[in-house]
């Protein structure tokens, strides 16, 4: 059985460690570590984690010591003072399919210790309030030897690197291999002149250049908006085909996912170019917060990720569109996070108990953790929280820290009290707030009710009846179970524009007429809310096509082709606003209305909503699809156009059967365009020559294949029948996370192919999470979640779901991972 870890139990380690020296002696089958720690005195019993080392050798100040370890660790009686102890350890890393502590992909050595892994490579105090400068020394015989901090000696064969800035283990990094970098230098703000490199393999030099300046332009950012600098004479980040998540910020030498550092327009679409973008920024805006401002223990984990993503979705509001960067950030959190808070993996941003840490790396911990973040920075103002960052880092700088301490900075800086605001990070789940309006001799009432009692920042603005706004945004705050707003002095009934900007991660339940909200589409000066509203009405009329029948109504089809058609809007804002509802969100939204949802019917409606505004929309078709003009960039006009244009190709195929899509397939010279192509000929039944064209051309392309398997699933109509299909196929290497997502992922994405009645999509999940858990365990769990919805659906379904996460627990020899991702959605 498990162990259930609490924050209620968190006592600091015994000793403290001053210096970590290490030497690698690299060999597939038997890496050798010696690991040299230099202990402060801290009573007489230590006890070092790790896990599944051979022990080779054990001295304290120089003298033998015999000891045995047990499955998690080593017990030992040491001296009452400060000492020095040595081990000696043989590890495997060819043998290590789970992608942590030290392991091989594609022939490279590389390490993963984020949360738990340094355990895997030596005996240490493997938590994140242990920090301490490391020497590391590597022996190999691969040309390039790279670890943390600053090179300060290397020969042939060996190389050493000091990392002076004291760190947890969880950021240690080594990387042995045959690379080739792609190198640039940046000067700081302070000065120091910092070597830049990318490091991929042979082939690969070529797709580094939008990763590079992403990197710089993110150094530039953190300097300007923040006034943090890099402080290391080079910065490494090592591209690695087998990485169990996106990139790892490990100290100087940042590890990624090679699908996240890669680019060329051939083989990379817009969204994987801001993906890129946005990755490269958030492991370096790491750098101070999670590196030089770390984590006590892993309750804490949102301290350091949710104001990372924060920060980079401030970066990539600022180098691309700000209005539509924050529709993107809420129509992922809604899809992922709200979902997460709706089931039974819903946790607090800060959880109080875990049996396996790998299993909260989630949703919830990250993207509601920056709009915890950003509801902060909305209450206190711009300027106070520029203060309390500075206060953060000129107090905290060095440390290891709680949620207790970046509150209390925030408090010191604005004098205010957060007592009531923390419970952002204490309580589980979507709060509801409710609006209700009135009017009276010009004076409109605004009243607010929660569910709970919490603070929640609410952006208001009041339109007239024109269209014009009569009261710019303003931040009410609710604190109070029911409190009402007064706006005076109105020379008529306003329409109220309310939580602009999703000014806080809620469900707003607000009565009001379609025509309001196509008011509000039209005229809304505030773009996330304009958009919204051209949402909230999709849902609308797509609810009552699947539980009424309904065909989508003309005021919902007119409003959409205004914007859609307005050359004068934003073209990547036309493009949200055209994208329909996923079937997923239909299905939650139905549940929560007390409707249980029915995914044949779910996804039937969708196809006739997307027929009726292709119809509404013929006219314009021709020009929407037309060639975006220019030389292909990644910047996000661009980006943006191409969006609308795939988006109205995905259209024009329910019309043409796929005839223009051909052609756009046929001479698109960038992925965007083949992709959306491709997916829009799939889409009309039209797409197994461009298919087998695609696979083709790109079969010698791991992240391009990725693309081929994922749409294939995403567009079938038997979903499970596709999948079973492809994993049959000499490229699926289910070993590989990647490839592994990229089928799998795209099976549990398939809403109504997921859940098709005959189980056959949840028995092929099963299968395949019990087989990838006996190799990667984390991965296998993560992939699990496709499962925390069971409840939504009927009886019929949930027992299918039932059944197979029983299946899943009972396989024997079942991670801990597993193990709780199953446990807890079996309930
Ligand atoms: N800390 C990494 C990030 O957010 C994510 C990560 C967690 C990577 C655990 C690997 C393992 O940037
Ligand atoms: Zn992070």
């Amino acid at each position: 059985m498990s162990e259930t870890v609490r924050l209620a139990d968190y006592t600091p380690f015994s000793h403290s460690v001053e210096h970590v020296a290490m030497t690698f002696r690299l060999a597939p089958e038997a890496t050798r570590v010696t690991t040299r720690i230099r202990f402060g005195a801290g009573g007489t019993a230590l006890r070092l984690d790790g896990e599944g080392l051979r022990l080779l050798a054990l001295r304290i100040d120089g003298a033998a010591v015999s000891a045995e370890p047990d499955a998690t660790g080593l017990s030992l009686t040491v001296p009452d003072r400060a000492f020095v102890l040595e081990t000696e350890v043989e590890i495997a890393p060819a043998g290590n399919t789970a992608l942590e502590g030290l392991y091989m992909s594609g022939g490279m050595y590389c390490t993963q210790c984020e949360a738990e892994g340094f355990r895997k490579i030596t005996f240490y105090p493997d938590r994140p309030d242990v920090m301490a400068p490391f020497h590391v020394r590597i022996e190999s015989e691969m040309p390039v030897l790279l670890s943390n901090g600053n090179p300060s000696a290397q020969g042939p064969g060996w190389a050493e690197w000091d990392d002076p800035w004291p760190k947890p283990s969880y950021l240690f990094a080594l990387v042995a291999g045959d690379l080739v970098a792609h190198s640039d230098r940046f000067t700081t703000m302070e000065g120091r002149d910092v070597a830049l490199n990318i490091w991929v393999r042979p082939g690969d030099e070529d797709r580094c250049a939008y990763a590079m300046d992403s990197l710089k332009r993110s150094m530039r950012w953190d300097e300007e908006v923040y006034g943090r600098a890099y402080d290391l004479s080079v910065f490494n980040i090592v591209a690695v085909d087998d990485f169990n998540m996106g990139a790892m910020e490990n100290k100087g030498l940042n590890i990624f996912n090679s699908k996240y550092v890669l680019a060329l327009p051939q083989t990379a679409t817009d969204e994987d170019f801001a993906r890129i973008e946005a990755i490269i920024a958030h492991e370096y805006f790491h750098n101070w917060t999670g590196n030089r401002i770390t984590c006590r223990d892993w309750f804490q984990l949102c301290l350091k990720e949710g104001l990372t993503v924060f920060r980079d979705q401030q970066f990539s509001a600022d180098m691309r569109s700000a209005a539509v960067k924050r529709i993107e950030d809420v129509l992922t959190l809604r899809a992922r996070q709200f979902r997460e808070d709706a089931g039974p993996l819903a946790h607090p941003v800060r959880p109080d108990a875990y049996e396996e840490i790998n299993n909260f790396y989630t949703a919830t911990v990250y993207e509601k953790g920056a709009e915890v973040i950003g509801m902060l920075k909305r209450l206190v103002g711009d300027e106070a929280y520029g203060r309390a960052l500075d206060l953060y880092f000129e107090r905290h700088d060095g440390q290891a820290c709680t949620i207790e301490d970046w509150l209390r900075v925030f408090e010191d800086a604005t004098g205010r009290d957060l007592t009531q605001f923390a419970r952002w990070y204490t309580e589980a789940g979507t709060p509801r707030v409710t609006a209700e309006e009135s009017w009276e001799g010009g004076t409109f009432t605004l009243t607010l009710s929660q569910d709970g009692a919490k603070v929640i920042p609410v952006a208001v603005g009041l339109l007239d009846p024109s269209g014009q706004e009569v009261r710019p945004t303003e931040v009410l705050e609710l604190t109070e179970a029911r409190q009402s707003f007064r706006f005076d002095g109105l020379a008529a009934r306003p329409v109220a524009s309310v939580l602009r900007g999703f000014s806080a991660p809620v469900l707003l339940e607000k009565p009001s007429s379609a025509e309001e909200r196509a008011f509000l589409l039209a005229h809304d000066t505030d773009p996330f809310n304009r958009w919204d509203a051209g949402r909230s009405l999709a849902k609308e009329v797509l609810s009552q096509m699947v539980v009424r029948g309904d065909a989508p109504s003309a005021l919902w089809l007119d409003a959409l082709a205004e914007v859609v058609l307005d050359g004068g809007l934003d073209p990547a804002f036309r493009a949200l606003t055209l994208r329909l509802p996923a079937e997923d969100d239909i299905a939650r939204t139905l549940h929560e209305a007390g409707v249980t949802p029915d995914p044949d019917r779910i996804h039937a409606a969708r196809r006739a909503m997307g027929d009726a505004l292709a119809e509404r929309l013929r006219d314009g078709l021709g020009d929407l699809v037309a060639p975006v003009p220019g030389p292909w960039s990644p910047d996000a006009g661009q980006a943006g156009a191409r969006a609308l244009r795939m988006q109205a190709l995905g259209l024009l195929s329910r019309l043409d059967g796929g005839a223009e899509a051909q052609r756009v397939f046929d001479a698109a010279d960038n992925m965007t365009e083949e992709v959306g192509a491709l997916s829009a000929l799939l889409d009309a039944g039209a797409g197994v020559a461009a298919l087998r064209a695609f696979g083709d051309r790109w079969q010698h392309d791991r992240i391009v294949m990725d693309k081929w398997f994922t749409l294939q699933i995403l567009h079938a109509g038997d979903a499970p029948a596709v999948t079973a299909a492809l994993v049959e196929h000499p490229l699926f290497d289910w070993k590989n996370p990647n490839r592994f997502r990229a089928v799998f992922g795209a099976l549990s994405a398939n809403h109504a192919g997921f859940h098709r009645i005959d189980g056959s999509g949840y028995r092929l999940l099963a299968d395949w999470l019990i087989r990838l858990d006996a190799a990667n365990p984390q991965t296998a769990a993560r992939m699990s979640q496709a499962f925390d919805s069971m409840s939504r659906y009927d009886a019929d379904r949930q027992a299918m779901m039932a059944a197979e996460l029983e299946r899943i627990l009972n396989a024997p020899g079942l991670s801990r991972d597993l193990s709780e991702m199953a446990g807890r959605m079996a309930g």
